[in-house]
């Protein structure tokens, strides 16, 4: 069973040889213009010098000491350095080596937290419908992604899906200015017919990335959410791992909203791809309770907070924060939102852009009006996808979140200190994949 054509339908993948900034660039010589980071990875692009000599340094001093037998001065440093971007309600972190690991180790820690209370009937997970939380099989079980889901039905947890919170494919009946409350009183309604006693934690895309193409939720909807897990002792566990880092102008997605969750797990724009690198941020309550009933988080790997990844994140956080790019990203992302609304406004198929910062999703439909999707078998947003490949522009094409197989979108994600004129490219051939896709020529 194939989910996806691989490489965007490309069969033979070309061989990367060198990143440069905004760019890679393959064996035979040409150059992709990263306007997705592949799946909105990179958030200071490729070979950055800066980056590349901290790791270096690092390497050469010592690649990696088992976190149980030493600390490292780059493991404190970015441990101190996210506890500071995250805000003083979070206390500790644990690092792990992916954004499914993350997933999961906040899933772990939210029933080490209600072990440690002695509520041992706290194990179940609410999540949303049209979810991405990672490929582990916990962060699997929480995801409401059909296509990924499909191969390990049967052997996933029991978990309670609510509905999605997306302002433009609104609840059958719900009225615009309803759904804030019809999507709080519905998560109540899960909560009370599993019953709070037996509820863990509600976990949640504070931004749907690959699921949905890019949805934040509709304003008001974080503080309505939050209301309700607090009502019923539900812990409020937040997946930034796409729209976190910086990548949505705030460097935690929920800043926006004026929001702490209890969890939240960031991963991507950590250490921007150049190593593999994720953490669960824990607040002040749920690590001060477990380090004194348990000592300890009971989760973590062999890898986690490997000293040259931690490095890496050092190096990019610093430069993130040094040259002002997630306050970058908040002031021209709402124009690069808006340059490519306006330049996809001649197709009729285009039917929503939206998103936050350098995260916005285009999405697709073959009648605006009713916004009925394409047909699966069209394979339209990979389509446009490979189009926009051939001609040198990484876009991020994502399909079936309609209903589980049609839906079409292309998320656009570029470095946060893409150049503007690279913007302006990104924006020009994907003007030109999307007409070329639509036109079939
Ligand atoms: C929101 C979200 N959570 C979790 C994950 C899983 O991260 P990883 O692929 O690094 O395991 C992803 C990956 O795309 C994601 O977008």
């Amino acid at each position: 069973m194939k989910s996806r054509p691989s490489g965007f339908g490309i069969e033979q993948l070309p061989r990367i040889v060198r990143g440069e900034g905004s760019y890679l660039i393959d064996a035979a010589g040409k150059r992709y213009l990263d306007g997705s980071g592949g799946p909105a990875v990179f958030c200071l692009g490729h070979a950055h010098p800066e980056v590349n000599a901290a790791i270096t340094r690092q390497l050469q001093d010592v690649a990696y000491a088992y976190r149980y037998l030493f600390t490292s001065s780059a493991l404190e440093e970015l441990t101190a350095t996210v506890l500071r971007l995250c805000g003083a309600e979070f206390q500790d972190l644990v690092f792990t080596g992916s954004g499914s690991e993350a997933v999961e180790a906040a899933m772990k820690i939210a029933l080490q937290y209600f072990a440690a209370r002695g509520l041992m009937n706290k194990r179940h997970f609410i999540a949303r419908r049209r979810s991405w939380h990672g490929n582990t099989l916990g962060a699997l079980s929480i995801s409401d992604f059909a296509q990924r889901r499909r191969a390990f039905e049967g052997s996933l947890l029991d978990v309670t899906f609510v509905s999605a919170a997306n302002a433009y494919r609104m609840p059958d009946g719900v009225r615009r200015e309803d759904l804030v409350g019809h999507l709080a009183a519905e998560l109540e309604h899960a909560i009370v017919s599993v019953g709070p006693e037996r509820v863990a934690a509600f976990v949640f895309e504070p931004i749907v990335g690959a699921a949905g193409g890019v949805v934040p939720a509709p304003e008001g909807y974080a503080v309505a959410i939050q209301a309700v897990c607090r009502k019923y002792d539900v812990l409020m566990i937040a997946d930034e791992v796409m729209c976190g880092a910086g990548r949505a102008g705030t460097w935690r997605a929920l800043e926006f909203d004026g929001i702490v969750p209890d969890i939240m797990c960031i991963a991507k724009g950590l250490a921007g791809g150049y190593i593999p690198l994720g953490a669960a941020v824990v607040t002040r309550a749920i690590a001060t309770l477990i380090h004194s009933e348990h000592g300890a988080y009971m989760t973590g790997h062999t890898f986690t907070g490997h000293t040259a990844a931690c490095a890496a994140g050092v190096a990019v956080q610093d430069i993130l924060q040094r040259d002002g790019l997630v306050d970058r990203v908040r002031r021209d992302g709402a124009a690069l939102q808006e340059s490519l609304r306006e330049a996809l406004a001649k197709f009729d198929e285009v039917g929503d852009v939206r998103g936050r910062g350098f995260f916005i999703g285009i999405e697709l439909v073959s009648d605006r009006s009713t916004k009925a999707p394409f047909p699966a078998k069209r394979a339209l947003s990979f389509d446009i996808g490979a189009r926009a490949f051939a001609d040198g522009l990484i876009c991020y094409p994502c399909s079936g979140h309609v209903d589980g197989s049609a839906g079409d979108t292309i998320i656009i994600a570029p470095p946060y200190n893409a150049a503007d004129a690279e913007l302006e490219q990104i924006i020009a051939k994907l003007v030109s994949a999307i007409g070329s896709a639509l036109s079939g020529s």
